[in-house]
C-alpha cells in the first residue's frame, strides 16, 4: 500500500464517521511562543480543545506535518523521525473514549480498511496517580472489543499520558496500540513496552484536563479525543517491512545517499560494503538514516509557507543544526561531492509536491538556502575537526570557540566528544554563550536607536531589509519621508514613517518589487566612519542623534558609482543584499498623525 493510498483511507473512514477533513496547519505554529514547532496534530486545534467554535464543527480529521526534536537523539533507529506526518482524528466536546477505541480498532483491523491481523495487536492504558485515575473505562472498551487482558498493559505518566505541546494547555491520559513486527509465528501472548519488535502506530488521547502555570490539572469543560497515527510507521507495518527507512517515503532519498557515498544502506546483518575496493563491515545505517531525516526535516521546515532559513535563533537554529549535522555524517559517509545537500533536498521536494504543494512553490528557497548553509559550514567543518582533534577534553570555553569560529552547533561539539568518550561542560558553555549574546546586544542597542531586540542573522538581515525599504520609500513616495521609528525582532521589521496617506496597493507593490530589485542584484554593504557633518555632506539619511557621538558609521548599499542607500547607522548588517531571501510587505497602517507604519518580513 502507498502512503497517498493510507492517508486518503484514513481521512475517508474518519469522514464516514462524521468528520470534516481539515488541511495540515503551518510547521510554525501561530502566535504560540511555547514551543517552536507545530508537534502534533493536536497542536494547532488547541483553541478548539479548549472550547472554541471549530469552522468545521466538533468532529475533525487531517495529515498534518510535524516536527518533533525532542526525540533527535533517537533518530537513527527504525522508527524515529525530526519530521514525519501524523494523521488524526478529534472530538470537540462530541463523542469520547468509546468511539473513539472501537473506530481505531475497526479502522486498524476490518479488511475494508487497513485489515491489520488482530493477534499481532496490543495496547496500553493510564495506571493512575495523584493527578488522575486508573483509565478502566478504557481498560473495559478494550476487554470488549477482544483485546486480551494480558496484551493490554497498564502504565504510568510516561507512557501513558499525552500533553501538554508546551508548558500548559489541555491534556490527559491516553491509550497506545502496538503491532507486532517480528515473526508473526511468535507473537508473545503477553504485550512488553520494552520490547523493540512492538511498535507504536496509534495514540487515543483522552483531554479531559488543562495544566495550569502552577502544575495543576483542572477538569476541562469539554471532553476532547485526539488521535495521531504516524504515517511512515504504519507504513512500514502494512508493507511489512521492519525499517521505515525501507519504505516509499525514504526510498529515494536513501538511494540518493547510496549514490554520494558510494556505499550501500545495509539491509545485511553485517552492514557489508566495499569502499575503494575493500571491503568493510562498519555499521552506516545509522548515518544513512541521520541524513535522509535531517534533510528532508530542514527542507520541510524552509520549504513551509511560514519558512525559516538557517540562522542562530529559534527554529532558524534547529534548521541549522539539522544541515550542519547531516553534513557531518554525509563526511563520515565519505561524500566528497561539494553541494549535496541540496540533491537530497530536491529529492525530498519531488517525492512531496503533490501531497504539500508548498515544497514546490518554495523550492527556490530551500535550495538557495541549504546551499548557502552547506558552503558555509562545509568551509570551517575540516578545520574545527582538526582543532577539537587536538583536544584530551573540552571545557565550555572551548566548546564556545568551536561553535564561535568553526559554526559547530554545541549538541555537535557533545556528540563529537561523547564519540571520543570526553567530557563537556554544557553550563559553562551556555553561560559563555550567553555572555556574548549581550554583548553583541548593547554593543548595537547603544548605537541603533530602532532598538534591536536581539542579536543574530536574522536580525541583521531584517535590520537591512529596514535600509532597503527606508531608501524604496523615499524613491517612490518622495523625499519627505524620514525614519519615524523602527524596531526589528527576529521575525519582522517595523517601520515608522513620515506621510500623509495610506499607501495605495500600487505604490506598496512598487515599494515591495524595488527592495527585491535591489536584493536579486545582490549588491555589496560596506560602511565608513565619518563625523556626523560629513555625512550630512554626503547626503547620508538617518537619525542624526547627538547619542551617536562625533564620528559615525555610515553604511552604504551598493557600489559608489551605484548607491542605493547610505544611511548613519550602528549596524550590524548582512554582507550583500543577495543574502536576504524575498521581502514582503505584511501591513501598512496608521501610526500617529502623519507617520505610517510598515510591518514586513524576509521569505
Ligand atoms: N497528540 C497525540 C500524540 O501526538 C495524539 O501522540
Amino acid at each position: 500500500m502507498k502512503a497517498k493510498e493510507i492517508r486518503q483511507k484514513y481521512l475517508d473512514f474518519f469522514k464516514s464517521k462524521g468528520h470534516t477533513i481539515i488541511p495540515s496547519e503551518s510547521l510554525i505554529p501561530e502566535n504560540d511562543p511555547t514551543v517552536l514547532f507545530t508537534t502534533a496534530g493536536m497542536h494547532p486545534l488547541v483553541p478548539y480543545l479548549m472550547g472554541e467554535e471549530h469552522p468545521g464543527g466538533n468532529r475533525v480529521t487531517n495529515a498534518q506535518k510535524c516536527i518533533r526534536t525532542s526525540d533527535i537523539d533517537e533518530v537513527g533507529d527504525t522508527t524515529h523521525h525530526t519530521f514525519f506526518e501524523m494523521l488524526g482524528n478529534w472530538s470537540f466536546g462530541d463523542y469520547f473514549k468509546k468511539e473513539a477505541i472501537e473506530w481505531s480498532w475497526e479502522f486498524l483491523t476490518s479488511s475494508e480498511w487497513l485489515g491489520l491481523d488482530k493477534n499481532r495487536l496490543a495496547c496500553s492504558v493510564f495506571e493512575g496517580d495523584d493527578n488522575a485515575p486508573f483509565d478502566s473505562e478504557a481498560f473495559e472498551i478494550w476487554k470488549n472489543l477482544g483485546m486480551p487482558e494480558k496484551r493490554i498493559a497498564r502504565l504510568g505518566k510516561k507512557e501513558n499520558w499525552w500533553g501538554p505541546a508546551g508548558e500548559t494547555g489541555p491534556c490527559g491520559p491516553d491509550t497506545e496500540m502496538f503491532y507486532w513486527v517480528g515473526d508473526p509465528n511468535k507473537v508473545p501472548d503477553s504485550f512488553n513496552d520494552d520490547h523493540d519488535s512492538w511498535v507504536e502506530i496509534w495514540n487515543d488521547v483522552f483531554m479531559q484536563y488543562n495544566k495550569t502555570k502552577d502544575g495543576n490539572f483542572e477538569p476541562l469543560a469539554q471532553q476532547n479525543v485526539d488521535t495521531g497515527m504516524g504515517l511512515e510507521r504504519i507504513l512500514a507495518v502494512i508493507n511489512g517491512v521492519d525499517d521505515n527507512y525501507k519504505t516509499e517515503l525514504f526510498a529515494n532519498i536513501i538511494k540518493k545517499i547510496e549514490e554520494l557515498s558510494n556505499l550501500k544502506y545495509g539491509d545485511d546483518a553485517d552492514d557489508e560494503y566495499i569502499k575503494n575496493g575493500k571491503r568493510c563491515w562498519v555499521n552506516t545505517r545509522k548515518q544513512f538514516r541521520i541524513i535522509a531525516d535531517h534533510i528532508k526535516a530542514a527542507a520541510f521546515i524552509m520549504g513551509d509557507n511560514k519558512g525559516v532559513a538557517p540562522s542562530n535563533t529559534d527554529q532558524g537554529y534547529i534548521v541549522r543544526r539539522l544541515i550542519r549535522r547531516a553534513i557531518r555524517y554525509g563526511k563520515q559517509l565519505g561524500i566528497t561531492k561539494e553541494l549535496w545537500t541540496k540533491e537530497i533536498a530536491q529529492i525530498v521536494i519531488s517525492d512531496y509536491k503533490e501531497a504539500y504543494p508548498e515544497l514546490e512553490q518554495n523550492y527556490v528557497f530551500i535550495l538557495n538556502e541549504i546551499n548557502k548553509e552547506e558552503k558555509k559550514f562545509s568551509k570551517t567543518l575540516e578545520k574545527g575537526l582538526k582543532e577539537f582533534e587536538k583536544k584530551g577534553n573540552i571545557n565550555g570555553k572551548e566548546a564556545f570557540d568551536l561553535y564561535q569560529t568553526y559554526g559547530f552547533p554545541i549538541e555537535m561539539t557533545k556528540e563529537l566528544a561523547e564519540e571520543k568518550g570526553i567530557e563537556i561542560d554544557e553550563k559553562e558553555f551556555k553561560k559563555e554563550l550567553k555572555k556574548h549574546q549581550e554583548l553583541s546586544r548593547t554593543a548595537s542597542a547603544g548605537k541603533f536607536k530602532g532598538g534591536l531586540a536581539d542579536s543574530g542573522e536574522e536580525t541583521a538581515k531584517l535590520h537591512t531589509a529596514t535600509h532597503l525599504l527606508n531608501a524604496a520609500l523615499r524613491k517612490i513616495l518622495g523625499n519627505h519621508v524620514y525614519q519615524k521609528g523602527s524596531n526589528i525582532t527576529a521575525k519582522r521589521l517595523r517601520f515608522d514613517f513620515t506621510h500623509n496617506e495610506k499607501l495605495t496597493v500600487e505604490e506598496k507593490q512598487k515599494v515591495e518589487e524595488l527592495v527585491n530589485e535591489v536584493i536579486q542584484k545582490d549588491l555589496p554593504i560596506n560602511f565608513e566612519e565619518v563625523t556626523v557633518d560629513e555625512a550630512k555632506e554626503k547626503g547620508a539619511i538617518g537619525v542624526f542623534d547627538a547619542k551617536y557621538g562625533d564620528k559615525v558609521k555610515v553604511y552604504k548599499i551598493g557600489s559608489d558609482k551605484n548607491l542605493f542607500s547610505m544611511e548613519i547607522c550602528g549596524g550590524p548588517h548582512v554582507n550583500s543584499t543577495g543574502e536576504l531571501g524575498e521581502f514582503k510587505i505584511k501591513k501598512e497602517q496608521s501610526s500617529s498623525a502623519g507617520v505610517r507604519r510598515i510591518k514586513a518580513v524576509l521569505k
